[in-house]
């Protein structure tokens, strides 16, 4: 246990080996699952718990630091990588309850069978007091699953934010301390989990921003000290605003994709366009997701298999889809041997986002002088759009 403020400790599992994530998300870093012990002269509070797969961890931690009564154990969140150790706390501590709301209520029911009799469920905005410190529950829905809620600590300014501010960043400092790593590290995480959400992420940043907040405390990752950036960070992208930036993911077989793509983003540059360019066949899922969190416009690139869209292509349209980036304008571009759906099947796959979908570019075969001129078409309509939206 380590110590952020009087009788507020962090008891941090770190997985420095964790590699992927819901057996789909990069953990490029690895991860930590942080709970968080707040001692009041009255009661003692437990504010999450760890990943099942470290329960050994967080047990051991409470006996080395000589903790003989939890009274409240708060879930912030059911997914059972702060919630999956509820049940061994439970157990350890048998006159603890579990403080959360009605609906994270329903999904540990659900998900671990704790007894029902074990809850204390609150309302938005109702407090706890612990005796000298006293605890506030704020509902903030979709900060990664509906019943989310986050926790204020008052006299400290401290906001334990489970998933929301948080990061897959294993690392043996407490508070962030390499800036750029732990931004990069959230707005992966933002973009992974949260980004479908970002219209009732905009309410809950107002939400919190009515609080005055010194740290920001969440379950995975470094805690912010300075959380200012953190707060600028997720307004940034949270709004409306889009860069005057390409995606450009593709997947290529024999050559002709690669060449059209390459192509076209050194076209795109020529016209002072940012251009993030992903290789299907190798790249990172969460390194694309970071690059749609700002781009104005995305283009997918593949050849046609099969008469279709190639399936790591379509991959990648669908990732898109279901992580609803507020890119505003979409193409392909790509090429065919005798015919196909691949222009079709790729555009259908993106039918919750609200793209302006541009002329695709098709070559047969290799490209051709044609198809190159087209790519530089497609290059200054949309120079010409980004203008059109006041970002080029
Ligand atoms: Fe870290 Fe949505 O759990």
């Amino acid at each position: 246990m380590q110590e952020l403020k009087p009788n507020v400790y962090s008891i941090r599992a770190i997985d420095w080996d964790r590699r992927v994530f819901d057996e789909l998300i990069p953990l490029p870093e690895g991860t930590t699952y942080n709970a968080y012990l707040v001692e009041g002269s009255e009661k003692t509070a437990l504010l999450d718990t760890v990943d099942p797969t470290k329960t050994d961890a967080l047990l051991g931690s409470l006996t080395a630091s000589g903790i003989e009564k939890i009274d409240y154990v708060v879930s912030h969140h059911g997914e059972q990588d702060h919630s999956g150790s509820i049940p061994a706390i439970l157990a350890r501590y048998p006159k603890a309850k579990v403080v959360t709301n009605a609906k994270c209520k329903a999904m540990l029911l659900d998900l671990l069978h704790i007894d029902e009799e074990r809850f204390i469920t609150i309302q938005d905005g109702q407090t706890l007091s612990l005796g000298d410190k006293t605890l506030q529950f704020f509902d903030t829905p979709w900060v990664h699953w509906p019943e989310t809620m986050v926790t204020y600590l008052a006299p400290d300014k401290i906001l334990f934010s489970c998933d929301f501010f948080g990061s897959h960043l294993a690392s043996s400092s407490l508070y962030v301390d390499d800036e750029p790593l732990a931004f990069e590290s959230a707005k992966r995480y933002y973009a992974e989990i949260m980004m479908p959400f970002r219209s009732i992420i905009k309410k809950n940043l107002e939400k919190v921003g009515r609080l005055s907040i010194e740290m920001i405390a969440p379950s995975h990752g470094p805690i912010h000290d300075k959380p200012g950036y953190i707060l600028d960070a997720y307004k940034g992208w949270v709004s409306d605003a889009v860069k005057n930036e390409v995606v450009l993911a593709y997947v290529s077989m024999h050559e002709s994709t690669r060449l059209m793509a390459d192509y076209f983003t050194k076209a795109l540059i020529r016209r002072g366009i940012v251009v993030r360019q992903f290789n299907l066949a190798v790249t990172d899922l969460g390194r694309l997701a970071i690059a749609m969190v700002d781009a104005a416009t995305i283009v997918l690139g593949s050849p046609t298999v099969l008469t279709g869209a190639h399936p790591k292509a379509a991959y990648a349209a669908f990732v898109a889809n279901a992580l609803r980036p507020k890119t505003r304008f979409a193409s392909v571009i790509g090429s065919f041997g005798w015919g196909g759906k691949m222009v079709e099947q790729l555009t259908g796959l993106l039918t919750a986002m609200k793209v302006d979908v541009l002329t695709p570019v098709i070559a047969k075969g290799r490209p051709k002088d044609e198809d190159y001129l087209a790519l530089d078409m497609l290059a200054e309509r949309i120079l010409a759009k980004h203008r059109e939206i006041g970002i080029a």
